[in-house]
């Protein structure tokens, strides 16, 4: 198992070139499943989640051929229709497949996610969305049985609360449904305009992406078309946090900073120079940053994506913050791992005080989920001393070759193999 081994010290300086976002990869490739001819999808990550995702399509009878960032998905072939266990652990996001198998084939049998460090993350609103458009589900064994041999029905789906991965299963089902379907209190975030202008290119009939009301109007099949993912939001947002905190003068290229209005507010009221472009953002900062609260929200609000990033540079801060968040329990586990590198944080329920400054020095820590762990570095990379983290398979879920990109703007971070 890999570590990853941070000197602290060093200025950022420099560009880095942001990659696509695996959150809109992935129902992207999801959505593959319901093409009747060749699909291809440009600027797709090589993460462990794509290639996750790749082997759960592969099992379903989509072939995939990669070149660089470019991958082309074959039609589906053998009408197969079961995400196995094996796979789906691996990924909560294979959940996403449940929606184009039922609209497509109208079954499928999907393991239950299981387990997830960051909260109980139930599938619920996924499940209610599908029986809305008139399937049968079944729970047996730890698998969702979905069933709708007449084919789903358009209809009203009022979320009761704002769930990414429900509107996008919600989407993607409602694209092959009969009649019309209203997705209310859908999430609004960039990854759900993207997968809804990938649809529409297929031949979907889509309104109102990236509002709170989506209407779908269902057609009887779609095609393969060529799509770009949009940029990862959360990596652009991450290397700007790190830029930050080192005092640091780098460009982000390739990225999409309309996407992160709040992320470029709060970095603004920390004292941190923001200047964007539609495609590129320079942050320049000078000294520590001035404290700021921060509560997550859906988007436009604060991402929990970059909740646990932002606490590492508040404890930078010259004074207290109160970061709070609202979108998932238990999505502190950072904290205990910052504290040992001697940050101060109080977390009561779901609001975490940090009493800033803190002096940080290096240690061993623990990464226990993606953006806990990407949190971690950030710490190291301004840490007196060195700082390994461990289990660092977590960090290659979603980032891509970060150790690079950091290194190329003069971070002192390498990759150690466990054995050495
Ligand atoms: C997606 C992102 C993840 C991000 C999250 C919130 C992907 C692959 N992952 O996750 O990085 O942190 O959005 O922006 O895109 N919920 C239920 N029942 C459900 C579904 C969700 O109660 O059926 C709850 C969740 O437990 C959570 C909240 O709704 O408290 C939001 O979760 P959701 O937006 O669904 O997150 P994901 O789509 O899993």
């Amino acid at each position: 198992m890999d570590k990853l081994r941070v000197e602290g010290g060093k200025r950022l300086e420099g560009s880095i070139t942001i990659s696509g976002a695996k959150n809109a990869a992935l129902p992207l490739m999801a959505a593959s499943l319901m093409a009747e001819t060749e699909m291809v999808l440009e600027n797709l990550p090589e993460l462990a989640d794509t290639a996750s995702m790749l082997a759960l399509l592969n099992h379903l009878g989509v072939a995939s051929e990669r070149q660089d960032e470019v991958v082309r998905f074959s039609p589906a072939s053998g009408k197969r229709t079961t995400a196995p266990y094996d796979i789906v652990r691996r990924m909560r996001a294979s959940v996403l497949v449940l929606g184009p198998l039922l609209g497509r084939y109208g079954k499928a049998k999907v393991s239950l996610p299981g387990g997830c460090a960051i909260g109980t993350r139930p599938v619920d609103l996924h499940i209610m969305a599908m029986e809305a458009m008139g399937a049968t589900i079944d729970i047996i064994e730890g698998y969702i049985e979905a069933s709708a041999p007449d084919g789903l029905k358009g209809a009203d789906i009022t979320f009761p609360m704002v769930s990414v991965g429900a509107t996008e299963n919600a989407l993607m089902a409602a694209a092959l449904a009969r009649g019309e379907t209203r997705i209310i209190n859908a999430a609004c975030e960039p990854e759900i305009t993207d997968l809804a202008e990938c649809l529409i290119a297929m031949g979907a009939s889509i309104t109102g992406q990236g509002s709170e009301v989506i209407t779908v109007t269902g057609v009887s099949g779609l095609n393969g078309c060529r799509h770009a993912v949009i940029a990862d939001r959360i990596e652009t947002g991450t290397f700007a946090i790190a830029s930050a905190m080192t005092g640091g003068h780098v460009t982000l290229n390739n990225c999409r900073p309309d996407h992160l209005p709040a992320l470029w507010d709060m970095m603004r009221a920390a004292g941190v120079g923001i200047e964007e472009t539609a495609t590129s953002v320079l942050i320049s900062a000078k000294g520590s940053p001035h404290p700021v609260d921060v509560t997550t929200s859906p988007h436009p609000g604060f991402p929990t994506d970059l909740q646990a990033q932002f606490m590492a540079m508040m404890c930078l801060a010259e004074g207290d913050s109160v970061i709070s968040e609202t979108i998932f329990e238990n999505r502190f586990m950072h904290v205990p791992e910052l504290m040992r590198m001697g940050a101060r944080i109080d977390v009561n329920g779901g609001n975490a005080t940090v009493h800033g400054p803190a002096k940080l020095h290096g240690a061993q820590v623990m990464a226990t989920d993606l953006r806990a762990s990407v949190s971690l570095v950030l710490a190291g990379l301004v840490a007196d001393g060195v700082t390994t983290i461990n289990r660092v398979y977590h960090l290659d879920r979603g980032y891509y070759r970060l150790e690079e990109k950091l290194s190329a703007c003069g971070a002192l971070i390498s990759r150690v193999n466990e054995k050495e």
